[in-house]
């Protein structure tokens, strides 16, 4: 037989139990049962029917999955679901408050910072992010530090203006 052939009879790996996880997303507690390889992203997705959240990459180099945990911004495809157990999640669909859009949802409009939209909920989630950091001082500060949010239609300078507008906004 050679190397690497399966033999006949051989009986496969069973699945890995699922596991129950619990987010508080939004602000509402959520309980979903996965398996142990379900990427945040996915359960967001297709288990709390948060679809906000975009896949792009789905490898961590777009940026457009971005969401908040715990206040901090990461890639959502790069964090599995059950790593999270208890976290507070924030996503796109979360960010108003009283029906009164996010000051940086609001930016994004009045700068008119997307064409197709499809980044823009990461684009907002990391802005939003950043700006709770309190790091960027300036548009190369926030150009560097958004760097890991790509917008194929070139929004760029339209994003920029819209977080400093909502960072020189912030009290
Ligand atoms: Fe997560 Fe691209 S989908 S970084
Ligand atoms: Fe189209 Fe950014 S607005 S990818």
């Amino acid at each position: 037989m050679q190397d690497g052939a399966v033999q006949s009879g051989a009986s496969p790996s069973p699945l890995p139990e699922k596991v129950s996880v619990a987010l508080i997303v939004n602000g509402v507690e959520r309980r979903f049962i996965v398996l142990p390889w379900v990427s945040l992203l996915d359960a967001l997705r297709d288990h709390l029917d948060l679809t906000g959240t975009k896949k792009g990459c789905d490898h961590g180099q777009c940026g457009a999955c971005t969401v908040l945990v715990d206040g901090r911004r990461i890639n959502s495809c790069l964090t599995l679901a059950v790593m999270r157990d208890g976290a507070h999640v924030t996503t796109i669909e979360g960010l108003a408050t009283d029906g009164a859009l996010d000051p940086l949802q609001q930016a994004f409009i009045d700068h008119d910072a997307f064409q197709c939209g499809y980044c823009t909920p990461g684009q907002i989630c990391s802005g939003v992010g950043l700006i709770a950091e309190g790091r960027a001082k300036s548009a190369d500060e926030i150009r560097e530090f958004m760097s890991g949010n790509i917008c194929r239609c070139g929004a760029y300078p339209n994003i920029v203006a819209a977080i400093q507008q909502a960072m020189e906004a912030k009290p």
